[in-house]
């Protein structure tokens, strides 16, 4: 894989002596957040979303982030995943400074670096599975039959291997939200990044699509980083942080 260039990686990268650090001996740090500010301009003034955040994630880890609605979470994912940039405040991952990133290479690190799952699946309904699952791959310039063929192997790993051929709007919630797995995975990131993965099915599938991800992170030694509402799940994580007026606090999984 080409890296990106060096002006945008971190040329002393933290050496992880943030807060709420997880098994630091056994796992690198992936993640480093440090200082991260979000506020918005509103018609009512200015809407301080959080300040002050610092934490690292270390690889492998599965994270959960929980709390109120509004607290956040979405807005703090998006920062981590280069969709949204900080008020202040600075992200690296895996060593890759993101506020530092061009445009461009920000698109590149969202495409090879990061994996997206979020609440609605936003597949596109008239295409196939496999044709939505190779769609980040055409979008980097793959061949379509190589693209197709990683999205076969993706289905079968997301058990919907005999469902490629469907329209994705034939599919179930559930199978969607599988597909959209598979569509997050294809491109081999290190980092999954999901928004309320289960917060659209019924508490039997979310079951389903839960196991799926802890597997998938397990057998591709994901790191992974899951905003839930559903504290049964949140508990199945390696850790807990709670996003509490504007402020992050560990919990953890068997206190909560
Ligand atoms: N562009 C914007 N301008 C102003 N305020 C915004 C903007 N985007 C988000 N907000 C506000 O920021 C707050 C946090 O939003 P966010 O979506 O991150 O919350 P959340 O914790 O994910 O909530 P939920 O659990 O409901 O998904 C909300 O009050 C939202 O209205
Ligand atoms: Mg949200």
């Amino acid at each position: 894989m080409e890296s990106l260039s060096p002006a945008s990686v971190a040329p002393n990268p933290i050496s992880g002596a943030g807060l709420n650090r997880a098994e630091p001996a056994e796992h690198p740090i992936l993640i480093q957040v440090r200082d991260l500010r979000k506020e918005y301009s509103t018609g009512r003034g200015r809407l301080v979303l959080f300040d002050g955040l610092s934490f690292d994630v270390a690889e492998g880890e599965m994270l959960a982030i929980v709390g109120e609605s509004g607290a956040g979470k979405s807005t703090l994912l998006h920062i981590l995943g280069a969709l949204d940039s900080p008020s202040s405040g600075d992200v690296y991952c895996a060593s890759i400074h993101l506020r530092k990133l061009t445009s461009r290479e920000a698109a590149r690190f969202r495409n090879r670096e990061v994996g997206y799952v979020w609440q609605f699946h936003y597949l596109l309904p008239e295409f196939t599975a496999a044709e939505n699952v190779a769609m980040p791959l055409l979008a980097r310039g793959e061949s379509k039959s190589n693209a197709l063929n990683q999205a076969a192997k993706w289905l079968n790993n997301v058990e919907l291997g005999d469902r490629a051929e469907h329209r994705a709007g034939e599919l179930s919630g559930g199978e969607q939200q599988r597909v959209s797995l598979a569509r997050a995975l294809v491109t081999g990131p290190k980092v999954l990044l999901a928004d309320e993965p289960t917060g659209d099915l019924d508490s039997r599938t979310s079951g389903v699509v839960f196991d799926l991800i802890e597997r998938l992170h397990e057998t591709h030694h994901l790191t992974s980083i899951i905003v839930t509402h559903n504290m049964t799940l949140a508990q199945r994580c390696s850790r807990i942080l709670r996003l509490e007026k504007g402020r992050l606090q560990e919990i953890s999984p068997q206190a909560s």
